[in-house]
């Protein structure tokens, strides 16, 4: 056998079978979901607050937080947006924060469009505290939601919760910016009822009142423009009002990091390998396909090397 063509075998031997199956991996990019609801954060730290002594009283109820989402449905409506939308946004100003809590996810991940999509936190502002069952607490925050190609700006200022004699109601002042093009006509509605809770039978212990979830429902269609009707379920509330004595539940976890979207769409930028010299490293294949081809472009060469070689004995 001619050196051509035993280097070409060699090669081949080298190379091993050509149905090495290798598989390609692609890591998905880290992701920190967070898919608490506000009565989880509540249920879960108010087991440790323990201020032995401590009484919720008229005198001394100065702390608190009011944790609400306002609706779901509107924090992806504006925060992940319908085809078409460009300039979304979600800000918390003013004493509000947009936290961790409920956030929106697509696909595993939150806030697909990178815009924050958590509930919102009121910082206490005052409180008027007969009982349990008789207070109001005032709460201080402002939230802007932006669309600007559907033409609004919707504001949340300032949500207070009021419960006496059986009723409970979250007001707040909403303001409905409308620019040319937007379907109706801008409004403002200082201090309006917005919805009507239906808060859980708690009784103070040491120092702080808590409901965790209470259920809310819209009372106020004109707040939104008409685009929901009254009756329509809102985002669960979660209210903490506490004596100054108090240990109060540790601030749920601002808006997790926002990913801007990528500029084109997302594809795996690696073609299938059928050869990947170590498993779970990228690799294009290409080094190996070359040495496959030069191991047959020898054995090639090699055997055309013995045909010209070849002369059959010629008779005279
Ligand atoms: C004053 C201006 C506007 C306000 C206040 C407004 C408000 C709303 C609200 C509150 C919703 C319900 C979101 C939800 O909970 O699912 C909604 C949905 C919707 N809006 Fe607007 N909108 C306005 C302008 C527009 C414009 C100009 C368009 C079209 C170009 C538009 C298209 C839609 C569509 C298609 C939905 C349904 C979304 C879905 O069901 O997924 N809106 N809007």
């Amino acid at each position: 056998m001619s050196i051509p063509v035993v280097a070409g075998l060699i090669l081949l031997a080298v190379q091993g079978p050509t149905t090495t199956a290798t598989t390609t991996t692609t890591t998905p990019p880290p992701t920190t979901t967070v898919t608490t609801v506000p009565s989880q954060r509540v249920a879960a730290e108010t087991t440790t607050t323990t201020a032995p002594g401590c009484d919720l009283t008229p005198a001394n109820a100065r702390k608190g937080d009011l944790i609400w989402g306002f609706k779901k449905s509107f924090r992806q409506y504006v925060g992940v947006g319908l085809a078409g939308a460009t300039g979304n946004s979600i800000t918390a100003t003013n004493g509000a924060t947009i936290t961790a809590l409920d956030e929106v996810v697509r696909d595993g991940v939150p806030n697909p469009s990178g815009i924050p999509t958590g509930a919102y936190r009121f910082t206490f502002d005052s409180a008027d505290y007969t009982s349990p069952t008789q207070f109001t607490a005032r709460y201080r925050g402002t939230v802007t939601f932006a669309y600007p190609t559907h033409f609004f700006t919707l504001l949340l200022f300032d949500p207070w919760v009021t419960t006496a004699n059986g009723t409970t109601i979250l007001h707040a002042d909403i303001e409905l910016k409308a620019t040319p093009g937007a379907p109706t006509q801008p409004t403002n509605l200082p201090d309006v009822d917005l919805a009507r809770v239906t808060p859980p039978a708690a009784t103070p212990t040491n120092g702080l009142l808590t409901w965790q979830a209470a259920p809310a429902t819209l009372t106020s269609a004109e707040a939104f423009a008409g685009f929901y009707q009254a009756g329509a379920a809102m985002d669960p509330v979660a209210l903490t009002l506490a004596a100054d004595c108090a240990t109060t539940p540790t601030t749920p976890p601002t808006a997790n990091p926002v990913i801007p979207p990528a500029a084109t769409p997302t594809e795996n930028l690696i073609p299938t390998a059928r050869f990947r010299p170590t498993p779970g490293l990228a690799s294009t294949g290409v080094a190996t396909e070359h040495s496959l081809w030069a191991g047959v472009v020898l054995l090639l060469a090699g055997m055309a090397l013995v045909l010209a070689a070849y002369r059959p004995g010629r008779r005279t």
